[in-house]
């Protein structure tokens, strides 16, 4: 993963490279370096843990290059200490990575061969090398970026800072995402655009097998087979960032208390609702025309996509098979050409569901993403984007755009109904009537919070906390068992309720909180029994319903949050609010870094 920024500048950038690397943090943040060149010298400075370390050192011990790269990393090769920190660098040049070498390995037995002696356990020191045993045999910069890039495999963006090269960055790209941004008078390399938003607005996005050289003056780009290329240059939209967590105390209870906002405006992108219908999408293909429906996605986002299947299923009628993309891409599933395909990310970067993705697309289906980054590289690669409209979401653990995602995936839902005849026009009015009481049932529920809060509290206290549901409620608590664990690193698993007794039941004693999801809905009865079995062994309950859910099966155990009244169709959106509060407070109460659980990245570039 990790995030990778190059700037060729006019001042000392060490700063601005800092500057850019805090918008990169979502991609990682076990360490994080600068590399630049003073007097045509390589300076670097690295430091372990988060990017304020780095920022410490540097007020120490200014680095004052006018020319420099930068990093901050999410470790896949070698610990996350300082010597593994990027920038790798030898007496020739320095080099940032994202991504995985995936052939290290015989590359560096080939190297030691020769007597290179490596200092790191990374993947990426064999890229120093290698150029660099092409350098000393003679070669300039850009020939021994040509000559080594061909030799790498995997998926990688790299940024390259060459000794006695004061005008001259290399970067290169391939199955990781790269930008090239343009100043005035100075160059940009960012893992993404809105990193590079501070300089400059005016972007263009290297495809892959694309190396750039940026000058002062400009770019060359040239593709795998070293043709010189132009990849059009866009502007960027600004206020893609906003670092600013208002009156929260994190990023992440921000985002939770944005949800009514940006569901309702995702919601209307869908919704005529003065018509009272859906409004028509441009889709490459009819839902009406289809047998099948593939969702592919990772975490959150497959969890969403699990949601989607009930919706597609019960509403259109539409056989749904859902995969994680990591297993997806290997599987060769067998694709009946003309389908429709469907990739749920809120990055649009994730390395898996991008591969999966361009398998889909190899095997004739119709590619469309669920996507809330726009220009992402999965939206650029889609035949089509129906967007999550949640805007930026900073914290790691994702809140506003999973519930985005699942007002998306019910807005298609919908519509397929629509096509395939299965939801007659006043079903349509009364499932448009459901989605617009959404955003007010949401803030509704957000209220519940300080009634939340205690139960945290109690949380925080156990090893294992189980989570059940069925039907839409089981992909939530899936969803509510990976957000506690991310947050609090308590160990949480969700189970549909049904699943319990084949199992997880034997873990039932007074120490193991059971949290229960479920709205008054077609299978509460089915699952208030599973949940009485639980109960029989000793098992705390903290019962998430409604009124009459409450009504009917409160128990005297842990306790209940009565969740207020929505339509069962979209409990899912409505519920997600207290799973997220539940695990949000657990994690503050026991002093958890709630924006930045340790070990995870919000955008997973490599698999
Ligand atoms: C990471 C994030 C999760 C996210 C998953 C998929 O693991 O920490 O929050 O659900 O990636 O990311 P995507 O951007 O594709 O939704």
């Amino acid at each position: 993963m990790c995030g990778i920024v190059g700037i060729v500048g006019t001042n000392p950038v060490a700063m601005q490279v800092v500057d850019a690397l805090k918008r990169l943090e979502y991609r990682g943040y076990d360490s994080a370096g600068v590399a630049t060149l003073e007097n045509g010298h390589l300076t670097r400075l690295r430091a372990e843990g988060k990017l304020r370390n780095l920022e410490l050192k540097l007020s120490q011990a200014p680095l004052t290059g006018a020319i420099g790269i930068g990093h901050t990393r999410w470790a896949t090769h070698g610990r996350p200490n300082e010597t593994n920190a990027h920038p790798h660098a030898t007496d020739k040049l320095a080099v940032v990575h994202n991504g995985i070498i995936e052939n290290f390995r015989p590359l560096k037995a080939e190297l030691t061969a020769k007597g290179v002696v490596f200092e790191t356990e990374t993947d990426t020191e064999v890229v120093a090398q290698l150029v660099t045993d092409e350098l000393r045999q003679g070669k300039t910069p850009m020939e021994a970026v040509a000559a080594t890039l061909p030799r790498l495999r995997g998926a990688f963006a790299l940024a390259f800072l060459f000794e006695g090269e004061e005008n001259q960055l290399i970067g290169a790209r391939h199955g990781a995402p790269l930008a090239v941004g343009y100043g005035e008078g100075e160059m940009y390399l960012g893992s993404d655009a809105p990193a590079l938003s501070p300089f400059t607005d005016e972007v263009s996005y290297l495809e892959d097998g694309d190396w750039a050289v940026l000058t002062r003056d400009g770019v060359e780009i040239r593709d795998a087979g070293g043709h010189p290329v132009d990849r059009p240059r866009q502007t960027i939209p600004q206020g893609q960032f906003t670092a600013n967590k208002g009156n929260h105390r994190h990023f992440m209870a921000k985002e939770i208390y944005e949800q009514p906002e940006v569901v309702a405006r995702t919601i209307a992108h869908y919704v005529d609702f003065a018509e009272g219908r859906m409004r028509p999408l441009d889709l490459p293909v009819s839902f009406a025309a289809l047998t099948r429906l593939s969702i592919t996605a990772c975490g959150g986002s497959y969890y969403a996509a699990l949601v989607a299947k009930y919706w597609f299923e019960k509403l259109a009628r539409l056989p749904v098979e859902i995969d994680v993309a990591s297993e997806f891409r290997y599987r060769e599933a067998p694709l009946e050409a003309g389908q429709l395909a469907l990739f749920v990310s809120q990055s649009g970067e994730t390395a898996d569901t991008l591969a999966s993705l361009h398998y889909a697309k190899a095997q004739g289906q119709h590619v469309v993403s669920v996507v809330n980054v726009p220009g992402s590289t999965m939206a650029r690669d889609s035949a089509v984007v129906t967007p999550t409209l949640a805007g930026p979401e900073i914290s790691v653990a994702s809140t506003k755009a999973t519930t985005c995602q699942y007002a998306v995936l019910l807005c298609l839902a919908i519509l397929a109904g629509r096509q395939r005849g299965t939801l007659s026009l006043d079903d349509e009015r009364r499932l448009v009537a459901a989605l617009a009481t959404v955003p007010g049932t949401m803030s509704d529920a957000l209220k519940l919070e300080d009634m939340i809060e205690p139960y945290a509290r109690e949380i925080a206290r156990a090893h294992d906390v189980l989570y059940m549901g069925r039907g839409t409620s089981y992909p939530v608590a899936l969803e509510g068992a990976l957000k506690l664990k991310e947050l609090s690193y308590i160990h949480a698993e969700g189970y549909a309720a049904g699943e319990f007794k084949h199992g997880p039941i034997a873990l039932i004693d007074e120490t193991v909180p059971v949290i229960v999801i479920a709205p008054h809905d077609a299978v509460f009865e089915k699952t208030v029994s599973n949940m009485q079995e639980v109960a029989a062994r000793g098992g705390r309950i903290l019962l998430i319903t409604d009124a009459l859910g409450s009504q009917e099966a409160a128990m005297d155990t842990m306790g209940t949050i009565v969740m207020p009244d929505c339509d069962p169709v979209v409990a899912p959106i409505v519920y997600a609010v207290a799973v997220q509060l539940l695990a949000y407070h657990t994690a503050v109460f026991m002093g958890k870094d709630v924006d930045q659980p340790r070990n995870l990245a919000k955008s997973v570039t490599v698999e």
